[in-house]
């Protein structure tokens, strides 16, 4: 039971053996074998010090907060496209750390959504899950993957990682938050783990304030700047950013705030990161959601360069952006967007020949995926969507999106 919840969280075969899977994992969710009710409070603080706890990690010298530094909203605290962790505490990974603000409503990974709001008649398409491509049903079985995996806390089995736990410093308090034996039972000691970091990602003061300036503008006791206003409205307009097509920018149809993502998995063809040592190998492509993190959809070509899109709320604190962390400001990924097929050789290299090949990242048989609906639908010889001052006013916008607690003076950005 304790391997098929690992390789189910690892690996992430079939849907159908995680729903399996999951549904097993939840009904043992009454984790005190007494029945008795969790301390919610002690059982987030638990979580908390297990989150800073780098004796979990081979190295002892990362923790989730080493990638998910509270200071960036629970981002990378540095402008490395990958962290370097693992065994030796310096092997790069594969992609760059998310935010983990405003994930506590992220639907489950769907091949079919639907929108509540308006038309539902909407296949929205592939939709939700944990990580960039979705593969982690939820928080807790997302925290095993980073425990485990080779590049990150590299704990080379469930077993290592359970010793751990045991000989650590929250052993005892393990012990008080579940119970005297839950340290005792492989499967209901790592579901405890996982069961603590996950209740602690959703406090609300940490992890979803709403606290940011737009949002007090969406509440009717702020206002924006002209400028950031003209950004707002460029960030809406579908005949020029069109960025709120995929980064829900309104007040929801339920009342709720908006997250700045519909968290659909979409391919924008992003350039490939040839500093990343996965790539220094010509064959190997990142494909997202067909591959090869996530199994279950190797065999559907039209899901490859496909991933989810993220939030935008806190971006203006990150030092890199995208899945691959291919850029490093703000104003290069909105000249991306804007620019990327009227001036594709900004973005792209040259073959040989000298023609520009656009969308590097992906093997030519998937060039089709690549989504070509505003700001994507102009070609070579046509005006970009966005012009340099736009572009600005679109970044000055962006940092309304940075939460209260986190509003750093603007020298130190
Ligand atoms: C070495 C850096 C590193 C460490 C350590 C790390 N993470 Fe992450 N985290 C990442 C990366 C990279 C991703 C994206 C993974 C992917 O897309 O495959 C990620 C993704 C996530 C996500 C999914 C976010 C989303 O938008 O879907 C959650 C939740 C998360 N991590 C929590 C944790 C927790 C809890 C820990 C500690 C147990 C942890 N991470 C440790 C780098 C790290
Ligand atoms: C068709 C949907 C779509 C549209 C339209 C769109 N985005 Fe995105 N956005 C995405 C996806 C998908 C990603 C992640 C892509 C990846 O990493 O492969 C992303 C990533 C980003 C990121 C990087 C965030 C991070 O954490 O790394 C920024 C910034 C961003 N978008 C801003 C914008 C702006 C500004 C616009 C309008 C000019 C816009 N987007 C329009 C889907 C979209």
């Amino acid at each position: 039971m304790l391997a098929a919840l690992v390789v189910a969280a690892v690996a992430c075969n079939a849907p159908a053996r995680r729903d399996a899977v999951a549904a097993q994992a939840d009904a043992a969710y009454a984790p005190r074998a007494d029945g008795r009710a969790l301390d919610v409070p002690a059982l987030t603080a638990l979580g908390r010090a297990l989150f800073f706890d780098a004796s979990l990690s081979a190295s002892g010298r990362t923790a989730c907060a080493s990638c998910h530094d509270p200071a960036h909203a629970w981002g990378p605290p540095n402008d490395h496209a990958v962290q370097l962790a693992g065994r030796d505490g310096a092997t790069p990974g594969l992609r760059a750390a998310p935010s983990l603000r405003y994930l506590a409503t992220l639907p489950a990974f769907t091949e079919h959504h639907f929108d509540n709001d308006g038309d539902d008649s909407i296949d929205a398409g592939p939709t939700g899950g944990y990580t960039w491509d979705g593969r982690a049903g939820s928080a807790r079985e997302q925290a095993l993957l980073p425990l485990l995996s080779p590049q990150e806390m590299a704990n080379g089995s469930p077993r290592e990682l359970l010793e751990r736990v045991r000989r650590g410093p929250l052993a005892a308090r393990l012990r008080q938050v579940f119970d005297a034996t839950v340290l005792d039972e492989p499967e209901r000691a790592l579901r405890a783990v996982a069961f603590a970091l996950e209740v602690f990602q959703q406090s609300p003061a940490e992890f979803y304030p709403f606290s940011s300036r737009y949002d007090e503008v969406l509440r009717g006791r702020a206002e924006l700047t002209p400028r950031e206003a003209r950004g707002l409205a460029l960030f809406n307009d579908p005949a020029k950013g069109n960025c709120a097509a995929c980064h829900l920018s309104e007040v929801r149809p339920d009342g709720g705030l908006p997250l700045f993502t519909d968290f659909g998995l979409i391919a924008i063809g992003v350039p490939r990161n040839r500093a990343l040592r996965a790539n220094s190998d010509p064959s190997f492509f990142d494909l997202g959601l067909c591959g090869p993190l996530r199994t279950d959809f190797s065999d559907r070509p039209e899901y490859c360069g496909r991933f989810r899109t993220p939030t935008l709320r806190n971006v203006a604190l990150r030092r890199v952006f995208f899945h691959n962390g291919v850029f490093r400001t703000l104003e290069d990924v909105l000249r991306f967007y804007a620019r990327r097929d009227t001036h594709p050789q900004e973005f792209y290299p040259r073959e040989a020949a000298g023609r520009v090949q656009p969308f590097d990242d992906l093997p030519a048989s998937y060039h089709g995926n690549v989504n070509v609906e505003p700001p994507f639908d102009r070609h070579a010889g046509e005006p970009p969507a966005l012009d340099e001052a736009e572009i600005a006013d679109i970044v000055v916008f962006l940092r309304t999106l940075t939460d209260a607690d986190l509003v750093r003076p603007v020298a130190n950005r």
